[in-house]
């Protein structure tokens, strides 16, 4: 188990690396529901280890009782728990009590993964990996959003590196027929991307590059916030009700757009992906072209022709079960499935999303909403 073990070290320093810059503080708050303090992921990703990997190990002895309650984040199958909005409000476990559990856990997982395990056990390791993973990403957004909504505004990192988007936009025409979709292979996938099945996809004609930020601005410029035309019912409520005229982190200055980034606050990047905007923003940005956001097939089924990584990409496709998809038994088959209502899938990966960990059959899922994380978008067309 050499490799699994390299692994499960990599990733576990991995998200000590992200939260490096961080001071104290900026571990323990939890500014709206959505994002959870920092020293609670560290805190949920080692319980997760502890709760499904070590528990069932015959001699294993649980690094406090009492955690289980504080870092289970929606398990029913594993007890109550802290009210999510009240993750903010733990001033203990101490952030050098949560280090201290995670250098425990890792202990007991770097010894076991020096035994042979089941095929099972295996597996559950591998999730707790590809879980850690997500909420690396999940960090990365929410210790933006902690600090981008603090009004001094403190850099946490080096500059973003985003690629610039190609100045012209190139298009592919995608034939009507049937297409293969979901995840194939020895590979892991999380269960919401089994199983494979077929569709059949109308013509349809799909951007080869993202909406920019120039590209966005022109929409703010020509009143798109401001006419109703664009909008589902829902997002002009939305619009309304708390005042929304551009994307979160942008700040209007003298004139000019600026942006919080990790590096702080930066004159917004006319060549950039569009970035941090709700599914409600992305369908009105393309109803304002006369396009409209892909399905999540469509996305699929082109995407090995165009490029994509940066963004999270918003699809007009609800978040829902593929044929024949089943809850796992036990816990971990609460980890997807009973989260596929009302939710919109988002496709491709973001310049925050951990290496390698990003499929071309990959559903990411969000409320409509919501635009903390690195979300973006693609246009689509019926052709
Ligand atoms: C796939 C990002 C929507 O945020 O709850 C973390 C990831 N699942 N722990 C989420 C996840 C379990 C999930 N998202
Ligand atoms: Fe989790």
């Amino acid at each position: 188990m050499t490799d699994l073990r390299d692994k499960y070290r990599r990733v576990r320093t991995r998200s000590e690396e992200i939260c490096a810059t961080l001071k104290t503080e900026d571990y323990v708050v939890q500014p709206v529901a959505d994002v959870s303090p920092p020293k609670w992921h560290l805190g949920h990703t080692t319980w997760f280890f502890e709760t499904f990997v070590l528990k069932p190990v015959n001699g294993y002895k649980e690094f406090d009782p009492r955690y289980n309650y504080v870092f289970n984040s929606y398990y029913e199958t594993v007890g109550v728990r802290v009210v999510r909005t009240n993750r903010g409000n733990l001033s203990r476990p101490s952030v050098a009590d949560v280090y201290n559990y995670r250098r425990y856990i890792d202990a007991a997982m770097l010894s076991l993964l020096e035994s042979t395990l089941s095929p099972e056990m295996t597996q559950l390791i591998i999730l707790g990996l590809n879980h850690e993973q997500q909420h690396q990403e999940l960090l990365a957004a929410d210790i933006k959003y902690i600090l981008g909504n603090n009004p001094l505004l403190p850099a946490f990192g080096e500059a973003n590196i985003t690629t610039p988007v190609v100045p012209d936009k190139n298009w592919i025409d995608m034939n009507c027929g049937l297409y293969e979709i979901g995840h194939q292979g020895y590979g892991f996938c999380f269960d919401n991307e089994l199983g494979r099945h077929t569709v059949y996809l109308p013509a349809y004609r799909i951007a080869t590059e993202p909406v920019t930020n120039r590209e966005y601005v022109s929409f703010i410029q020509d009143g798109g916030y401001q006419k109703h035309q664009y909008w589902h019912a829902e997002g002009w409520d939305w619009v309304n009700n708390n005042k929304i005229t551009a994307p979160m982190y942008w700040h209007a200055i003298d004139d000019e757009w600026w942006c919080y980034q990790s590096s702080g606050l930066q004159l917004l990047q006319p060549h950039d992906p569009v970035c941090h905007i709700s599914f409600y923003e992305a369908a009105a940005y393309a109803a304002w072209k006369g396009m409209r956001l892909p399905t999540e097939f469509e996305w699929e089924a082109a995407a090995s022709q165009f490029s994509w990584g940066q963004r999270w990409e918003w699809t007009n496709s609800a978040y829902l079960p593929y044929p024949g998809f089943k809850r796992a038994e036990g816990a971990v088959g609460e980890y997807n499935g009973k989260f596929m209502v009302n939710q919109m899938v988002l496709r491709g990966a973001s310049e925050v999303t951990p290496q390698g960990h990003s499929r071309l059959t990959y559903r990411n899922f969000f409320h409509a909403p919501l635009r903390w994380q690195y979300t973006g978008i693609r246009l689509a067309e019926h052709i």
